[in-house]
């Protein structure tokens, strides 16, 4: 991917590589998380979403319901069983063991339909999420993607959909069965004892205060590993994306270097981090079996007195373990939550903006059609105008070259007559329809433009060259590339039309131009734009191409946009554009002969050339 030096697009890059993630890595109750702004809002929404699979959340909450069911009946079973053999009981002894079997059996099964169903729902949730999200973004403003850090947005499709995806898959019935595990797991007890529970949750709030005392030191140091984390493979990605530039400029030492210096930072706050975070476990292993200890010194104490059975003791001493797992497991899920919680907010945010307005009446067009700025004003910020009071009338059939400085609003002419944006004043006839009244979609379907930065797909020739006329034959794609000279380019690929290519591409800058003149010919617009389209040709190919858009466009209209004024000569007209306004127009000979702006960029380009 390109790198940007777009302030904004760094922070989101930033932002992303610093974003953590729950894949990587043990998840740990350290583990930083982002919070949501809102968090009300976005959880219902949320909710509104789950609301749709009632069936798949009604069977994984009785799944999990009957499972903590089962599994809390095996310790109380096995209280009964220690009862027979102690001899303070005397109910038949294999039955009971039936029951525990059968139990434990059950609920692992129903562990496992959890498990499944809570995949389904995940995935299933996901697929519409994400679907929703592409439909929505290839939907959106062109405007929206040119104010928007693109990286970011790969970054919500990508990333926020994966940890919503695991958020619910697994997050949630985690949280679900932990809490019905807690609640469960305290009833039981208070049944047994309410005495013995007492102690028991004695044990749970000291290996709170124990948890809670690690945490912050704990927490500080996995908040650095994560900066340097992400710093790491800013560092990485920078590197290999700028490969080229590390290497023309024989930097690859320096650059190892400052990796290195990085890396270094990292491997020691980890060490830290991870000793740090093993102190804890043993702690809180020490804690629960002091714990234990206490549950079986008073338990003793109660069972002489008469008050609960021996069993009863062995029973607590499993019900305790029960109760500190999810305790534990709630903390790494709560943060996990809030992450993906976060970015569920920035899907929605997406999901929310306005879709490019589709309404209007049908564009209509006789063979050729001409063109009429009327008095056009307009910036990308209304109140900095990069088009000013711009009226210009192109004849249908004709061609028209916009000339002038870099940043003078060539390129932002093509934008409105494409109604990528709309003007703030003044209005655009095609045809001698005004554009705004009818759809963009039918607009464009009249156009082509061949924009100044290249696009073409990964896939093949044939595939990029039909992109705008699905049906166009063999003969049509031939016919395109031979007017626009890049015949012998395709003859000479591997599998010709069906050579591949990719976005990246290995075709030369001018080669990849052509091909994209070729599919504008393809699509057989009645409109064509090309705006520095053949800029990367040599000028001679560049003369039998521009030869060949008025052969192919004699009837249609063009307009061309060039900085090489040798190949806009014989246009019909000639604009010569200075900050958003014209300033000269008129053919060639016309400009010459007034020796104003265009003679001077024309001299200027010929200066010390014979013409
Ligand atoms: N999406 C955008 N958002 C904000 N400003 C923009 C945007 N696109 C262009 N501009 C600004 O509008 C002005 C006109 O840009 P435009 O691309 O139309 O120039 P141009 O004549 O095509 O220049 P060049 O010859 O370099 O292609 C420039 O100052 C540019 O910085
Ligand atoms: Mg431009």
């Amino acid at each position: 991917m390109r790198r940007s030096s777009n302030p904004r697009e760094v922070r989101a890059m930033e932002s992303r590589a610093r974003r953590p993630q729950m894949m990587r890595g043990r998840a740990s109750p350290f583990d930083e998380h982002e919070k949501p702004e809102n968090l009300a809002a976005t959880r219902r929404r949320i909710i509104g979403y789950f609301a749709r699979e009632k069936f798949f959340v009604g069977g994984i909450f009785a799944a999990i319901v009957a499972a903590i069911g089962f599994d809390l009946a095996v310790p109380a079973l096995q209280s009964r069983a220690i009862d027979v053999i102690a001899g303070q009981s005397s109910e038949p002894f294999f039955p009971v063991l039936w029951l525990m079997l059968g139990c434990s059996v059950l609920a692992g099964c129903l562990g496992f339909v959890r498990d499944v169903l809570s995949a389904r729902i995940g995935q299933r949730l996901i697929g519409r999420l994400r679907a929703e999200l592409f439909s929505k973004i290839v939907n959106l403003p062109v405007g929206y993607i040119d104010r928007h850090s693109h990286g970011d947005l790969m970054s919500r499709m990508t990333n926020d959909i994966d940890n919503i995806s695991n958020t619910v898959s697994m997050a949630l019935p985690t949280l679900f069965s932990g809490v019905l595990t807690i609640a469960g797991t305290v009833s039981v007890m208070l049944w047994f004892s309410w005495q013995l529970t007492l102690v028991a949750c004695t044990t749970i709030v000291l290996t709170a205060i124990s948890v809670s005392l690690l945490a912050g030191p704990v927490r500080r140091a996995t908040r650095v590993r994560q900066e340097l984390l992400g710093a790491l493979n800013g560092k990485a990605e920078e590197t290999i994306s700028s490969y080229r530039t590390v290497v023309a400029y024989g930097q690859q030492a320096r650059m190892g270097e400052e990796f290195e210096r990085v890396s270094d930072q990292l491997t020691h706050s980890g060490v830290k981090a991870e000793t740090l975070a093993g102190i804890l476990n043993p702690v809180m292993n020490a804690v629960s079996n002091a714990g234990l200890i206490l549950i079986v010194a008073c338990g003793a104490a109660f069972a002489l007195k008469g008050m609960i059975t021996v069993g009863v003791i062995a029973a607590f001493l499993r019900y305790a373990r029960q109760f500190s797992r999810p305790i534990n497991e709630l903390a790494v899920v709560w943060g996990q939550l809030q992450t993906a919680i976060a970015g569920a907010e920035r899907v929605f945010a997406i999901l929310d903006e306005a879709s490019e307005d589709g309404s209007g009446r049908d564009l209509r067009l006789e063979s050729s059609a001409g063109i009429e700025f009327k008095g056009v004003t307009f910036g990308y910020d209304p109140k900095k105008p990069v088009i000013r009071d711009f009226s210009l009338s192109v004849p249908a059939g004709g061609t028209v070259a916009l000339v002038g400085a870099t940043g003078s609003g060539k390129t932002t002419i093509a934008n409105l007559l494409l109604r990528f944006y709309d003007p703030q004043q003044g209005e655009i006839r095609v045809g001698g329809q005004n554009i705004a009244e009818v759809s963009r979609e039918s607009l464009r379907r009249q156009m082509a433009i061949v924009l100044q930065d290249t696009v073409l797909f990964a896939g093949s020739i044939r595939e990029n060259l039909s992109y705008a006329r699905e049906g166009a034959g063999p003969e049509d794609l031939w016919h395109a590339v031979r007017l626009a000279r890049c015949d012998d380019l395709i003859e000479m690929l591997p599998g010709k039309m069906d050579a591949k290519i990719t976005s990246g591409g290995t075709l030369s800058a001018g080669e990849r131009q052509l091909l994209s003149i070729a599919r504008g010919f393809v699509a057989d617009p009645r409109i064509l734009i090309l705006d520095e389209a053949t800029s990367s040709v040599d000028t001679r190919t560049e003369k039998a191409v521009q030869e060949a858009i008025r052969e192919v466009m004699s009837n249609r209209t063009s307009i061309v946009i060039a900085h090489r004024l040798s190949t806009i000569r014989d246009a019909d007209l000639i604009v010569v554009m200075d900050a958003g306004r014209i300033v000269e127009q008129g053919t060639h000979a016309e400009l010459m002969a007034r020796g104003g702006r265009y003679r001077e960029l024309y001299d200027m380009q010929f200066a010390g050339l014979d013409t």
